[in-house]
């Protein structure tokens, strides 16, 4: 296999992509450009990964595919249970009695940022729905973001194979949320209505995101180099509410997270919560 020192020729596309969306592409994943591209360049006959990497400069429907392509969208409902089942039995209650006493105490912004193809948020709106009977006199809203334009599209749809509703899903849930519709099964309009779905690409500023209680940034970091990784999370940390609780996958701690966050323990789940007084 060629290494990045060996050759110009993919360094070009590999810095393309990674300007394009953070994703890096080390020596250990080179093998990813031929899977990922091969198709792509023999339809449009570019010739070698430096012409890619040439046209996609320019060209915005070229970057959009190159995005589309490169990006891991693995998923699944209830992902790692233990986030969900602290937030459930723990965290969200936690927050529901301190707001209890405020101006909105029935207000909650949750963000499933890097939503992929809809299973977080949905996940999380029915995490809320088995713990609050009343759900529907809360001011309740979800966003999920994701940077791809196919996994917005079908998050947005809440259609999903039989294949897709077997991870993660209880019997239960399946029967409560979701109904069969040809050989898919489409989540009930109650849950879809709580989630507000949109793209958004997290290498570029935050803007009009708003302020969160909980953040779920999972699976997203691990991705990204050092700086990209160390930047996200702090301004991350600047869309949270003071109490605000912030999940990220088991391998995307960065150690200069500690600047910004402290780190709990809750059910077998880490969690971060932003500091107050930070340098
Ligand atoms: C592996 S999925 C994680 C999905 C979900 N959070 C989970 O843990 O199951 C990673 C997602 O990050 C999205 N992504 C990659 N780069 C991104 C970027 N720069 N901005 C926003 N989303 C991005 C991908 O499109 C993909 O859907």
């Amino acid at each position: 296999m060629k290494t990045l020192e060996a050759s110009s020729d993919i360094i070009g596309i590999v810095d393309v992509i990674e300007q394009l969306c953070g994703i890096q592409v080390d020596d250990r994943k080179l093998y990813l450009l031929e899977h990922r591209f091969g198709e792509l360049m023999r339809e449009a006959s570019f010739s070698n990964y430096a012409e890619l990497a040439r046209r996609a400069r320019e060209d915005r429907e070229l970057q959009q595919q190159i995005v589309e392509r490169i990006t891991t969208r693995e998923t699944l409902f209830f992902r790692d249970g233990s986030p969900f089942q602290a937030l459930q039995h723990k965290l969200l209650p936690e927050i529901i009695d301190a707001r209890s006493t405020t101006r909105n105490p029935k207000r909650l912004r949750l963000w499933s940022a890097a939503c992929s193809s809809g299973q977080e948020p949905y996940s999380l709106a029915i995490t809320l729905r088995e713990l609050l009977p009343d759900v529907d006199r809360w001011d309740i809203q979800i966003l999920a973001s994701d940077i791809s334009s196919t996994a917005i599209a079908q998050a947005k749809q809440g259609a999903y194979s039989e294949h897709e509703i077997s991870r993660g899903l209880s019997p239960a849930q399946l029967n409560r949320y979701f109904r069969k519709e040809g050989s898919l099964w489409r989540v009930n309009d109650n849950l879809r209505s709580m989630i507000r779905f949109e793209e958004r690409n997290f290498l570029q500023p935050f803007t009009s995101v708003g302020m969160f209680d909980v953040v779920f940034c999972r699976n997203l970091a691990i991705y990204f180099s050092d700086t990209n990784r160390k930047d996200l999370f702090h301004r991350i940390a600047n869309q949270m509410v003071d109490d605000g609780l912030l999940f990220i996958g088991a391998q995307e701690y960065h150690a200069d997270m500690s600047q910004r966050y402290t780190m709990e323990q809750h059910c077998r789940a880490t969690v971060y919560r932003p500091k107050k007084h930070f340098l």
